[in-house]
């Protein structure tokens, strides 16, 4: 049989779970991704899209389920873009991203006999998430459409009355901003023609503290529409801290880099992980996962094995949360992060949590800082780096190999960068010993971990 075509239908068994959640079936040898699927099912599919070594197809019909499969809670599967495995046993998911993380060490770093341990569970699969972003549409009937993006669209939005994977509280505020927003008469923004008023939505809560911070992003001109929600929103929640207002007047997407003004209360709230309490600005990154946050640092001090006499390098540090976890049991600590307010908010947060006089946070990209502070700044015993998606560049992977601290811990939210980053770190004289995925995403393909790098000292 050749390969095939687009609109073929065909009946094929799905053996694994791919990184980004398709279920890999073999046809012949060739490789067909089919979403919405798990390992033993005998499903049929159309071929959306023929590639030379592969396929993408569309599920047609479950013609025998695989022993993972199980009924999405969520009733917005498969509508919703959001979630892509909620279709599958929780532990299935968990095995599945641990071999995700082998295969990618394997194939793309070329490490293929790495300790990879089985992947720390989340405590709670549901109601997590401490950041939601939502977008907002007007329906042909005039109402305000406030979710997420119809998987595979752009210009579609799904109304929510509950994401399983947000918070009730985070649920509620929502709830309240649309039933405002339809109030007040405003419209939400039309993509394709570039109108509308109301364009995103984003809540933030400090899980621990029960804060929350509410961004609306809006197109210009309804500042004083904005300045009417300040009043129903503290009313019916006394725990929004802060209601900011971001206009973007672009054609990006974002609700990022936008220029921002304060409507309500303050421009930050606080979170607490392992006894740190942290001030968090909106331009700020934080885990997502308040809870598991926890149990990511606690692998990420286990990897380190501070004994209170070392220097502490934490890369890439946001709000700067790991270096002060850990910086209790560090003489010195440098942070460094690419986006100011985070910056301003790691050296509150030291100062706050004790570590005033051995902490120094540095802003901006991690390779250029340590390039510009080479030789002035203390020797690392222990470089913790937990980058973007993207990985380090070329630049920071050197930076941190001349530094040649004795311990590197490397958390990674990509096992594809992270094993291409891995293997650079190898052919520098590191030893991979081990790496420990976190569970930080339950029901979606996305994998967190935190991998110990020795260096044999001379
Ligand atoms: C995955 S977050 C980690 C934050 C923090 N370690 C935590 O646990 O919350 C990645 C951080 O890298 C920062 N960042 C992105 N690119 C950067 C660069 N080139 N140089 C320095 N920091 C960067 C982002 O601002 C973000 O705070």
């Amino acid at each position: 049989m050749g390969r095939p075509q687009r609109d073929d239908e065909l009946v094929v068994e799905v053996v694994d779970l791919a990184f980004g959640g398709m279920g890999v079936a073999r046809d012949d040898g060739f490789v067909v991704f089919v979403p919405d699927t798990v390992p033993g099912d005998r499903v049929r599919v159309r071929i959306r899209k023929a590639r030379r070594r592969f396929a993408e197809a569309d599920l047609l019909e479950v013609l025998e389920a695989g022993p993972a499969r199980r009924e999405p809670p969520c009733p917005y599967v498969p509508r919703c873009g959001g979630c892509r495995l909620q279709h599958v046993d929780y532990a299935a998911t968990l095995e599945a991203k641990r071999a995700q993380i082998r295969e990618h060490l394997a194939r793309i770093g070329h490490l293929p006999d790495v300790d990879v341990r089985p992947v720390d569970p989340a405590g709670e699969p549901f109601g997590y998430r401490n950041k939601m972003e939502y977008s907002a549409v007007s329906d042909p009937d005039g109402g305000l459409v406030l979710g997420f993006h119809r998987r595979g669209r752009w210009d579609e939005v799904i109304d929510l009355e509950a994401c399983l994977l947000a918070t009730p509280r985070g649920n509620a505020v929502r709830d309240t901003v649309r039933a405002w927003a339809e109030a007040a008469g405003m419209a939400g923004y039309d993509q394709r023609a570039q109108a509308g008023q109301l364009r995103h939505l984003v809540v933030r809560e400090g899980v621990a503290t029960g804060e929350l911070l509410v961004t609306l992003v809006t197109a210009p001109g309804v500042e004083d529409l904005v300045d009417t929600l300040a009043g129903p929103l503290a009313a019916a929640h006394p725990e929004v801290v802060g209601v900011l207002h971001a206009v973007n007047d672009g054609l990006a997407e974002t609700t990022q880099g936008l220029p921002t003004r304060v409507v309500h209360g303050r421009d930050r709230f606080t979170e607490s992980v392992m006894d740190v309490t942290l001030h968090l600005s909106a331009p700020s990154f934080f885990q997502t996962n308040s809870n598991m946050t926890a149990r990511l640092y606690e692998r990420v001090s286990e990897a380190a094995g501070l004994d209170g006499g070392q220097v502490l390098y934490d890369l890439f540090c946001g709000v700067g949360s790991i270096g002060i976890a850990l910086g209790r049991r560090a003489r010195h600590v440098v942070a460094i992060d690419i986006v100011p307010e985070a910056v301003e908010d790691a050296r509150r947060n030291a100062a706050g949590n004790g570590l005033e006089g051995t902490y120094t946070a540095l802003c901006g990209d991690v390779g250029r800082v340590m390039t510009e502070h080479r030789g002035t700044l203390p020797d690392p015993d222990v470089v913790v780096v937990d980058p973007p998606r993207g990985g380090l560049s070329g630049k920071a992977v050197r930076r941190v190999l001349e530094t040649g601290a004795p311990v590197l811990v490397y958390v990674s939210c990509h096992p594809a960068t992270f094993a291409d980053n891995a293997a650079r770190f190898v052919e520098g004289g590191y030893r991979l010993e081990h790496v420990q995925p976190v569970d930080m995403f339950p029901q979606t393909p996305h994998v967190e971990a935190v991998a110990r790098f020795t260096r044999p000292t001379a």
